[in-house]
């Protein structure tokens, strides 16, 4: 692990997360994470999913022993579940369990949905940001990387099938786990316009989802201005094990206004890095 532990460092959780799958969760938390390192932080990547795509989104320097089974138990040495990827001050948690057999263990532990958030509160003075991806599915596992979150994101696709499958599927997670927000207190949740295409008025489709929601969840969740739209660099970029903000500038461009929008106390670095980067 390539992150010494500072005392005044708390990092802050943010979950990607949707009921749906193949929304772009896995392309967000990499970029995310990929963007918050250039702005010199300390970010560790966590593959909160069964199938394990943000495990090799970025190339890996030394695989640990550990992951994310024995960091979800909050078991052994944590240091032990963080692998180094190339990219300095990028670390991840690689997901281990191919057959979802942790999700048995979450079920029958009576505190199993909120092991991982405090195994994440001893790795707090190591990291800025942890970022975790999470599984497409309603599942014991995708609560436990919700209720380990400071932030949530959730990408939409801006149809109707998919707004509604937003406000059925992760907006009744979210209120299946409430309940647990005694425990520990839900994050704030932002949505993302997601994949926006040019034949769509995506302005009036966020406006729309702004205001079904807004009743629904009452103000628990926002969403966001900053939309991001369909393009062939995401892609490419996890071709070539690299943030897209570093091959595409409409993206750099993009991501630069999410990271302001969800963390506004970076809203300057953000600026002066889209400045020195054109
Ligand atoms: N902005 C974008 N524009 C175009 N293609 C994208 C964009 N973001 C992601 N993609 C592509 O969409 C596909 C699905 O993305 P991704 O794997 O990130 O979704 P996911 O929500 O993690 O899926 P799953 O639920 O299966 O884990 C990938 O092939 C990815 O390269
Ligand atoms: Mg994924």
């Amino acid at each position: 692990m390539n992150s010494e532990a500072n005392k005044e460092r708390q990092s802050i959780i943010i979950t990607i997360c949707s009921t749906k799958g193949g929304v772009g969760k896995t392309t967000l938390a990499a970029n995310i994470g990929g963007l918050l390192v250039d702005l010199e932080y300390k970010v560790l990547l966590i593959d909160g999913d069964i199938q394990p795509g943000l495990s090799s989104y970025y190339s890996i320097k030394k695989y640990s022993k550990s992951g994310l089974s024995q960091l979800i138990k909050n078991e052994g040495n944590l240091q032990d579940c963080i692998s180094n990827t190339v990219i300095p001050n990028l670390d991840i948690v690689i997901s281990n369990d191919p057959d979802g057999i942790i999700q048995d263990w979450i079920t029958g532990m009576p505190a199993g949905r909120i092991t991982l958030k405090g195994a994440l509160d001893n790795l707090r003075s190591f990291y800025d940001f942890i970022i975790i991806d999470s599984q497409g599915a309603n599942s014991p596992l995708q609560h436990t990387t919700v209720l380990a979150a400071d932030i949530l994101v959730s990408p939409i696709p801006p149809d109707i099938v998919s707004s509604r499958e937003f406000q059925r599927g992760t907006l009744g997670m979210l209120k299946l786990l409430e309940p647990l927000s005694g425990l520990t207190s839900l994050g704030q949740l932002y949505g993302l316009i997601y994949r926006k295409d040019r034949t769509k008025d995506a302005q009036l489709f966020s406006d729309e989802l702004t205001s079904m929601t807004f009743q629904e969840s009452k103000s628990k969740i926002r969403i966001l201005n900053t939309m991001v739209p369909s393009l062939v660099a995401y892609k490419n970029a996890s071709t070539d094990k690299t943030p897209v903000h570093k091959i595409d500038q409409r993206a750099n461009e993009t991501m630069c206004e999410l990271v302001s929008e969800i963390l506004p106390n970076l809203a300057n670095q953000c600026k002066r890095f889209r400045e020195t980067t054109k």
